[in-house]
């Protein structure tokens, strides 16, 4: 069944907490529908779908591990059916795990590149015949593709640097059909993954403190927004001046 509307349709991989349930909410408040990916904890997808309609936006969920090529693949069709097409993808699913190079195992590994760098191409690979002209492809990488992070980031940091110059590769070939493709580089940002780690992380931060999910989501949707139409294939890295 689609679902008609006059609002931008968004899809954003991974929009059940943290970061991308900020973004899903954002993207509401400023006139989109949204459906998200989520793997789990329904709960959390539960309370960002009620985000979203609370602002005025269809809201849909699809469970989809983005490790898993097929259930991603399904997911991102699955949404574009729902809503007639799609203007705005947004793929921040990520997972940050703690790899001291002597310890790390195969499964390890294969997980972290699964979703943090096969997971990003195959969604935006199922997203494309689905988007409309001048639709926007966001990603979200880290501000440890551009800056050291600490012992035992160093796959994280790769993944992460990886999805950058997919993004300023990727700009060359969207371009023609006037899709913009950007990457956003948060720095320590207040989610599951920094539970525990605020203050820790705040002192390497010159303005004091880590960033809250909605100023990462506050600049997404800038990017999704007409004012930023000339931008393509950029990283924009947002970390309070994160040093080491
Ligand atoms: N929090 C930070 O400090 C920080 C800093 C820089 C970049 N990031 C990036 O921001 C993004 C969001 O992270 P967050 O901090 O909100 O983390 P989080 O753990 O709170 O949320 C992760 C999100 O990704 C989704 N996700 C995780 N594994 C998935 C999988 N296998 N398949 C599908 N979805 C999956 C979850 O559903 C959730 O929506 C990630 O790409 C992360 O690398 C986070």
């Amino acid at each position: 069944m689609t679902v008609s509307s006059s609002r931008r349709r968004a899809l954003v991989i991974g929009g059940s907490r943290g970061i991308g349930a900020a973004i899903a909410q954002r993207l509401a408040v400023d006139g989109h529908d949204v459906a998200i990916t989520h793997v789990s904890r329904p709960d959390g997808a539960q309370a960002s779908l009620d985000a979203i309609r609370a602002h005025g936006g269809r809201a849909l969920a699809f469970q989809a591990d983005s490790s898993d090529a097929d259930a991603l693949r399904q997911a991102v069709a699955a949404a574009a059916q729902a809503f007639g097409g799609l203007d705005v993808l947004v793929v921040n699913a990520g997972l940050y795990r703690h790899t001291p190079i002597g310890s790390v195992d195969l499964p390890t590994l294969d997980q972290l590149l699964a979703v943090n760098i096969r997971g990003v191409v195959l969604a935006i690979q199922a997203a494309l015949p689905h988007l409309s002209g001048g639709g926007r492809i966001i990603t979200i990488g880290s501000n440890t593709a551009v800056r050291s992070g600490s012992p035992g980031s160093s796959l994280y940091a790769m993944s992460k640097a990886a999805v950058a110059a997919l993004v300023r590769e990727l700009a060359l070939e969207l371009a023609p059909s006037g899709i913009t493709i950007n990457n956003l580089q948060p720095g320590p940002t207040a989610t599951d993954i920094t539970a525990g780690l605020d203050e820790k992380l705040a002192a390497r931060v010159p303005l004091g403190r880590i960033a809250q999910p909605a100023e990462i989501a506050s600049l997404a949707s800038w990017v999704a927004g007409p004012e930023a139409g000339y931008m393509t294939g950029s990283s924009l890295t947002i970390d309070g001046g994160f040093i080491l």
